[in-house]
């Protein structure tokens, strides 16, 4: 592994089991960087029978000699945050000494949340089916300058900052028929704000700089998935950060020429939570047994995750806006058993068949095209070398490798750090 930063991101419309790898990967790094997103964001690590759900903490925090950042372009949310430190504690007595959150990173107000489920009700059913932590309103007021920072903690008049804020969402409030009490979670607002003030707050970005030229290694981790790109996902149907590699830049103070890897990490199918188009998705029996087989319940939210078969041009499409250099197939032992085993290799759109993603996936205009691929029988989640995985699932890799020209490096076959196999 060469000096610099290696970027690891979801290809997929989140959920791909980014945070898994993070975990596994972590021992090769010496900076761990989450990059954008927030508390919308549930990354899952699973060892010694214990499973634990970070939400906005890097991935790399159960391994004691990395350091983790949050970086300038993730939004925080006082209280969340301060809960996952709570849970982490009782774990890892240490992790805030290994923690460094960034002064530039956005604070997501009680309010931000009420502007959230607001402008959601309002829109019926054409929500975007968010998450409710408050991620929209808060990147809209970073975009738009309004926008409260964690470094603003530290200046004598953080009050008055949050109070001019406060009162600016009151009154776009007022243009909503939605009820709310603040009183209690801006109390407990405030006291999570108090605990970070004694936290690590530090300019993470001159921090990746110091790193990046005294030799350390930087994993750059992403959240959500490429789909969900504010500029290159389902738009709007998605969410409001650069989910793509693009992100790690803007989102660490990263320069793009210290970025060596690009890892990307997708399902060997594909799900959704949250509205917006769906090419691939199976609405049957089948969608149901990858929903439960592959416990597809959002780790954020626990709704339900909308399900379907592998789609190469959106793989495709997500490998190239991101230059990625590896890629790494999860959840393959959830397709294990099944009767029918297929994958999308191109569209039909407007009379023509296209192997691109077009400017809109609106199921009247696009059909996915399928080949039927040979299914397997046997339970993978014992298996410990890659080259004793069944030849079907052999030749389901081959064939996603050859459509995309990146090699597959690595197959998870469990939720379980141990359940993960490198390819030779
Ligand atoms: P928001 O980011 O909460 O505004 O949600 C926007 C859309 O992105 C919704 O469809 C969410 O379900 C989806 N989304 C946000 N975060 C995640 C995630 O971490 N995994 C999967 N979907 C997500």
């Amino acid at each position: 592994m060469s000096q610099g930063a290696d970027i690891l991101l979801g290809l997929q419309w989140g959920d791909e089991g980014k945070g898994k790898i993070v975990d596994v990967l972590t021992k090769n790094y010496d900076v761990v960087a989450r990059f954008q997103g927030g508390p919308n964001a549930g990354h899952t690590l699973e060892f010694n029978n214990i499973k634990h759900v970070l939400h906005t903490i890097p991935s790399g925090i159960f391994h004691e000699n990395a350091v983790n950042v949050i970086g300038n372009g993730v939004v925080i949310d006082p209280i969340i945050f301060c809960g996952e430190i709570d849970k982490l504690l009782k774990l890892e007595p240490h992790c805030i000494d290994r923690l460094k959150i960034s002064r530039k990173a956005h604070l997501i107000l009680p309010t931000h949340k009420l502007l959230d489920a607001a402008s959601e009700a309002s829109k019926g059913k054409n929500k975007i089916g968010s998450t409710l932590k408050g991620i929209g309103p808060t990147y809209m007021d970073k975009t738009g300058r309004n926008g409260l920072r964690i470094g603003d903690i530290e200046l004598l008049d953080f009050i008055d900052r949050y109070n001019v804020l406060k009162k600016k969402h009151l009154d776009l409030l007022k243009g909503y028929e939605f009820p709310f009490d603040l009183q209690i979670a801006e109390k407990d607002w405030m006291v999570a704000i108090a605990r970070i003030k004694r936290m690590n707050l530090s300019d993470t970005d001159i921090l990746i700089q110091k790193a990046f030229h005294s030799g350390k290694k930087i994993l750059a981790e992403g959240a959500q998935g490429t789909l969900l790109d504010v500029d290159f996902g389902t738009y709007p149907y998605v969410t409001s950060s650069t989910t793509t590699a693009a992100g790690a830049c803007t989102g660490l103070g990263l320069a793009p020429n210290r970025i060596n890897e690009v890892i990307g990490i997708f399902k060997a199918y594909i799900t959704r939570v949250g509205s917006g188009p769906f090419p691939t998705e199976l609405n049957d029996d089948l969608g149901q047994n990858l929903r439960d087989k592959g416990n597809e319940y959002g780790s954020t939210t626990g709704r339900p995750r909308r399900t379907g078969w592998l789609d190469i041009p959106a793989l495709k499409y997500a490998v190239e806006i991101n230059g990625v250099t590896q890629l790494m197939m999860m959840k393959a032992d959830v397709l294990s058993g099944l009767k029918e085993l297929k994958v999308c290799t191109e569209y039909r759109y407007l009379g023509a068949t296209i192997n691109h993603l077009p400017f809109s996936l609106n199921e009247k205009l696009l059909q996915p095209v399928y080949v039927e691929m040979e299914s397997w029988e046997e339970d993978l989640t014992g298996i410990t070398s890659a080259s004793d995985l069944p030849k079907a699932l052999q030749d389901y890799t081959d064939f996603i490798e050859e459509k995309i020209g990146v090699p597959v490096v690595l197959i998870s076959v469990g939720p379980d750090r141990e359940q993960t196999l490198w390819r030779g």
